[in-house]
């Protein structure tokens, strides 16, 4: 599995946080910044993420703000991207096993790094459990092919 990660200048200590479990689990990632001190553009980050993981480029992404909030709502307007924002371990399952998400999306101001660690070690490890869900999810693709 290949991961791309990134965050504004609100979610940098989570980005560390979670480029130490990637190390640990040997997931092979590209860290894509920010190298910021001062403010930046949070669709600046998650843009290029997202559009490199919808290209196949990378098979997941991770996304780190203040809030997490415009991070996904940025990722989500990519074709084919399902970024799920999640600030607990139940949903990391959750929407790895029945929205298939191929980004997660957290906010630093909301949750520490403890948490957000073990969210993205469950969201990392949890397989996509098809049958129903996948009609489901087949519905968002429809959707988004006819509104191109
Ligand atoms: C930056 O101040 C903040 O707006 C950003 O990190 C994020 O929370 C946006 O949704």
């Amino acid at each position: 599995m290949k991961v791309a990660v990134a965050s504004d200048h609100g979610g940098v200590n989570i980005r560390k946080e979670i480029i130490s479990l990637l190390e640990e689990l040997k997931i092979e990632y590209t860290d894509m910044g920010c190298e910021c001190e001062t403010s930046v553009d949070y669709p600046d980050y998650a843009l290029p993420v997202a559009e490199r993981v919808a290209s196949g480029e990378f098979d997941r992404g991770i996304l780190i703000c203040g809030t997490g909030i415009g991070m996904s709502i940025a990722a989500n307007k990519v074709k084919g991207i399902r970024c799920a924002l999640v600030h607990d371990m139940f949903s990391a399952q959750a929407t790895r096993e029945h929205n298939d998400s191929n980004i997660l999306a957290m906010g630093e101001r909301v949750i520490g790094p403890g948490l957000a660690r073990e969210i993205a070690k469950i969201w990392l490890t949890t397989e996509y459990l098809g049958g129903r869900h996948a009609t489901r999810v087949g519905k968002i693709d429809k959707y988004e092919n006819e509104h191109a």
